[in-house]
């Protein structure tokens, strides 16, 4: 039998009466707990903001109703949010979650090309499932949520914006109202509800792999375009908000998402309380006044706690102080991270402030069960859960889920015209028109003849999944092919339309090479696509150590052939030899499946006018080095190469000369050892195990794991080593990782060697293989039976080995995903301890490759 924990209707309606009374408080004491002092300190920083969409006490009542009835198993159901690829829609039917996601590059049935129809069917059954109260007794429409965040990424065919960064160059709000409307027609046409954008993150440090998703370094783009984003996604609150042509807003992430120290990904913000607030609260200050209903918590710390459990930021300043009554949703099991919880409990996130868990993997059902004993034990109020499920209510019944048709039914669903509409894809253009910056142009050789012949080179020419970036179909944007991106246009194919019907030559080689002499070459070329983590980077140098693209410049240049440059990126880098090499230069970003807009701009009209002229301005300064990585506007002594809102037009006197420093700054001096696995992993760093198919990340001293036994081992201290014994049995391996791949291209330029201690417990045969790899599917092994000497056993010996082996094998070291890793198919004992990356040994080590 279910336990029932029943609130009488008095107690429900004082709850709910003082969360308007408190504008959104929780009710759990906090606004006691915080004395006299602290709250004006919290007053004085942080603003009561006026927010457009007020309580309705008709649907207040409806609250108290629904808090009434529900069981606390109903109620904990509201609050979990599983991923499709971890349940069923049985589980829907039978525990009823308040909502659902699809991760980035996740599809119905698993199908990356599913239809739009795919995704309305899914709709359709998870909202059919979770209204059946036939096994959970209750009957609460579901939500679906889904990261649409440059148009509706995840769903083939679909109309592709540029990403934020572009669009802060444009600097246009009401375009991206626009844009946010389109985005949730087309969200609309596949049955989703919801939509985890605008991320409001004011960038300051473009190491930060994330740089592409914010609109600028400085707040107050961020702030207009967030108001701008939610009214095109929600509607205004005056007019058609959350009609049935809308879907549901989250600002995320809150909060400080852009300023953690060095640009790491999911890092520590260590800004005071009040640059909290002028610099990474302003997009909330915009997108929550415009009313966004949702907030996604952080990843990141603020002074070393992490957000996703810091009560005074998500309770007292958000939902006390600010006044948002919508509801926080968690990221991606990011309640685990927070200290003392794991995915699978957590009632810290919850007592902090948390509603909703983002709980993707199997976490799902313990995190659910657990949550319910804690309720239980009164580790969680009674008052905290009442307080989450009214703020996950509140935001349904605004959003009319208890009234709207089921997903299929709604007026575009399954209007599969509208994924990609030819309406929509000219907006996409006209954004990428107005993001692209002209950062040089050299005896004004753009606006080009669209009558000449040219030449359309770089391995971005003719790549949509290049020009799209992460959150691309595929979660990191890799993997994917033009024919991934139907109705899509490549820059090329932009190009070659437009000269083609001028009457002159377009001619598509990536690699420059050509037998009829070019007018003019227009190179594009630029970062590979990345998301999140996997894009942090160790200093801005593009290409840093495989100059290819300014091998291919170079190389047109020394032709006499003028050359265009359009530069693909997530970020400002550090490109001087790049733009010596280039006529004109254009940042173009990641402009998304519209390539067209850049052959807008680039070309005149056959009879020779101006199209459109470039009207980009720089929302992120320019760096001068590779290690100006924090350049920002308003900072002491600031110097960028090209500062903040610069960009120029047609007929403008150029800038930019052709003999900018070449000397990237990088100074591997300083560097020092990269500790691996001393004592124990050292982060980013753990130690996982794989037999067969089957993996195991390492948790415990001892493990056995199929063809693996493992076990901790003492060498100089207790427990510093590692021992391994494979059994043979089958394929096995110890591996040293990463979930986000590592820059350690230092290392390799600074002469260095992996170095380690090696310990044979039994003699060694020729199958144990010690490799590296890297992202994508890059790697290289050697033989340990060539580095380690064989005679001797039982005794530790100290080996090292030249980076440069590896490299020559192919291993990037720019994307290190594992530097160490011992593999074998046959029977093996083998102990290892102190690994690390060592610079400036390379001279002396066991294995030289020089
Ligand atoms: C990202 C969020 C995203 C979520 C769901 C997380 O890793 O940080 O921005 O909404 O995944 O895909
Ligand atoms: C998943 C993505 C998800 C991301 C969030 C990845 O492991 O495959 O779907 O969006 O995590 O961090």
């Amino acid at each position: 039998m279910k336990t029932t924990f029943k609130l009488n209707a008095l107690a429900i309606a004082t709850l709910v009466g003082s969360v308007t009374a408190l504008s959104g408080c929780s009710n759990d004491g906090n606004v006691e707990n915080i004395n006299a002092e602290a709250q004006s300190k919290t007053a004085k920083i942080w603003p009561k903001l006026s927010i457009a969409v007020k309580k309705d006490p008709v649907i207040e009542a409806k609250i108290v109703d629904y808090l009434q009835k529900m069981t606390l198993e109903q109620k904990v159901a509201q609050m979990i949010q599983p991923e499709i690829r971890d349940i069923t829609v049985e589980d829907m039917r039978k525990y009823g979650f308040g909502s659902y996601l699809n991760g980035g590059g996740a599809f119905p049935n698993g199908d990356k090309h599913a239809t739009p129809n795919d995704w309305v069917a899914l709709a359709e059954k998870m909202y059919q499932a979770s209204i059946d109260d036939s096994v959970d007794g209750i009957a609460i429409p579901t939500m679906w949520g889904t990261d649409a965040v440059h148009g509706h990424n995840n769903v083939i065919g679909a109309t592709l914006f540029p990403h934020n960064i572009g669009l802060g160059a444009a600097n246009n709000p009401e375009l991206i109202e626009k844009i946010a409307a389109i985005t949730a027609v087309e969200v609309m046409a596949t049955g989703i509800d919801w939509v985890f954008a605008p991320t409001v993150a004011v960038v300051r440090d473009d190491r930060w792999g994330r740089t592409y998703e914010g609109y600028s370094e400085d707040p107050q783009i961020v702030r207009d375009y967030s108001a701008a984003i939610v009214n095109g996604l929600q509607g205004r609150a005056d007019s058609d908000f959350l009609s049935d042509k809308r879907v549901i807003s989250t600002v995320k992430h809150f909060i400080g998402d852009g300023g953690t120290v060095d640009g790491d990904d999911q890092g520590d913000n260590v800004t005071t309380e009040q640059e909290l607030f002028d610099i990474h609260a302003q997009g909330y200050v915009g997108g929550l006044s415009a009313g966004s209903q949702s907030v996604m918590a952080s990843f990141n710390s603020w002074h070393g706690k992490k957000n996703h459990g810091n009560k005074y930021l998500l309770t007292d300043v958000l939902k006390t102080r600010m006044g948002f009554d919508g509801f926080v949703v968690g990221d991606w099991n990011g309640h685990g991270q927070i200290k003392g919880c794991t995915n699978e409990s957590c009632p810290q996130a919850i007592n902090a402030g948390l509603d909703i868990f983002m709980v993707p993997t199997g976490a799902w059902k313990p995190l659910y069960e657990n949550t319910i004993s804690q309720v239980k034990t009164g580790e969680i109020s009674m008052d905290r859960i009442d307080d989450a499920v009214a703020r996950v209510l509140r935001v349904k019944l605004r959003a009319g889920l208890f009234d709207k048709p089921s997903p299929a039914k709604r007026q575009f669903s399954g209007k599969t015209e509208l994924i990609g509409a030819k309406e929509h894809r000219e907006v996409a253009k006209e954004a990428v028109r107005e993001s692209l910056v002209l950062l040089k142009n050299k005896n004004n050789i753009l606006p080009l003849s669209p009558k000449q012949n040219v030449l359309i080179a770089g391995d971005a020419a003719d790549n949509i999944g290049k020009q799209s970036g992460g959150w691309s179909i595929t979660w990191q944007g890799t993997n994917n092919k033009n024919v991934d991106f139907p109705g899509a246009t490549s820059i090329y194919s932009g190009l070659k339309n437009q000269i083609s019907a001028a009457g002159g030559k377009a001619i598509l080689s990536a690699d420059g090479t050509f037998e009829q002499r070019p007018d003019v070459a227009i190179v594009v070329f630029g970062e590979e696509p990345y998301a999140e983590g996997h894009g942090d980077r160790d200093n801005l140098e593009f290409e840093r150590g495989n100059k290819k693209s300014l091998v291919l410049l170079n190389s047109l240049k020394e032709q006499g052939i003028p050359v265009v440059a359009v530069f693909i990126s997530g970020r400002p880098m550090w490109v001087n030899s790049e733009l010596n090499a280039s006529d004109a230069f254009v940042a173009a970003w990641l402009p998304g499946t519209e390539g067209a807009g850049i052959a807008d701009v680039l070309l005149k009209s056959a009879d020779d006018k101006v199209q459109y002229n470039f009207t980009g301005k720089l929302s992120f300064s320019w760096p001068k080095t590779a290690i100006q990585t924090a350049v920002n506007k308003g900072d002491e002594n600031y110097d960028p190469l090209l500062p903040y809102g610069f960009g120029l037009a047609y007929g403008d006197k150029n800038v930019l000369a052709d003999d900018l420093d070449e000397d990237s700054k990088l100074d591997n001096s300083a560097l020092t050892n990269m500790n691996v696995l001393v004592g124990a992993p050292v982060a980013p760093w753990r130690l996982l195990l794989k037999s067969g198919d089957k993996i195991l990340d390492v948790s415990s001293s001892t493990h056995e794991f199929g063809a693996i036994k493992y076990r901790t081992e003492d060498k100089t201290v207790q427990e510093d080593a590692r021992q391994f014994d494979f059994s043979g049995a089958e394929k096995a391996s110890a591996e040293i990782v990463t979930s986000f791949a590592e820059d350690t291209i230092a290392y390799l330029e600074a002469n260095g060697v992996i170095s380690f201690d090696i310990k044979l417990n039994d003699e060694l045969t020729n199958d144990v293989v010690l490799a590296m790899t890297c992202s994508g599917s890059c790697g290289a092994s050697i033989d340990l039976a060539d580095i380690v000497d064989k005679s001797i056993e039982n005794e530790w010996q100290s080996v090292s080995i030249d980076l440069g082996c590896f490299a020559k094998q192919g291993v990037n070291f720019a994307s290190l995903t594992s530097p160490f890793s011992l593999r074998s198919n046959g029977k093996a004992s083998i102990s290892v301890a102190n690994i690390q990356l060592v610079p400036n040994k390379a001279d002396e080590a066991t294995l030289s490759c020089k």
